[in-house]
């Protein structure tokens, strides 16, 4: 009997580990989200995961009241990208629902780049296109019905630094 081929659980090169966190309720989603908020800085670019109704938004609202930025967090059913403005001094939020977008080239469109170093960025529906516009991004998946996993991958040098290690453990490790 030939032993079972595993998929490997090797992580990609600049790609740290897998770390999950759970989320039971809408309410533990956002102030996870406000939480993850307060740990972000200008340049950073996260790319959110998951099916409709998943809880992108959800988490995007958190992360936004972390941030300290002007709401509200909206899915942005008629326009692809919102600018949030930050209230604190702090970076700007760039809100961007990637669903109906055609490809990384009307991402460029939205001159995303320019405020791409000074802004945070988040991207529903990201994966496959907002990745192209940075090697470092967060990655957070989320999956489940009511309680909500949420699988993180850090991408590049910025994610995979010691501090953002330490800030990372620290979002899925503490309650
Ligand atoms: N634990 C949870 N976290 C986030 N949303 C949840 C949770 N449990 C139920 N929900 C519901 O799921 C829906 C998520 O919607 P939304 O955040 O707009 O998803 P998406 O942006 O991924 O399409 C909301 O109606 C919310 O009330
Ligand atoms: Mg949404």
């Amino acid at each position: 009997m030939s032993p079972e081929v595993l998929p490997t659980t090797t992580p990609e090169p600049g790609s740290g580990q897998a770390r999950r966190v759970q989320l039971r309720t809408v309410d533990d989603t956002r102030a996870w989200g406000v939480r993850l908020g307060a740990s972000l800085r200008a340049g950073d670019l996260l790319v959110l995961g998951g099916g409709l109704g998943a809880g992108k938004t959800t988490l995007t609202q958190g992360i936004a009241q972390g941030l300290q930025v002007r709401g509200p967090i909206t899915s942005p059913t008629f326009v692809i990208a919102r600018v949030h403005p930050s209230l604190a001094g702090g970076p700007d939020l760039v809100h961007v629902d990637a669903y109906r977008l055609d490809g990384l080239a009307e991402l460029d469109d939205l001159d995303l780049d320019t405020s791409l170093e000074t802004a945070v960025t988040v991207v529903e529906w990201g994966h496959g296109v907002a990745e192209q516009l940075s090697e470092d991004y967060l990655e957070l998946t989320l999956s489940g019905h009511d309680t909500r996993t949420v699988n993180l991958v850090g991408h590049g040098l910025r994610w995979n630094a010691v501090d953002a290690a330490v800030v990372l453990d620290n979002l899925v490790s503490l309650p």
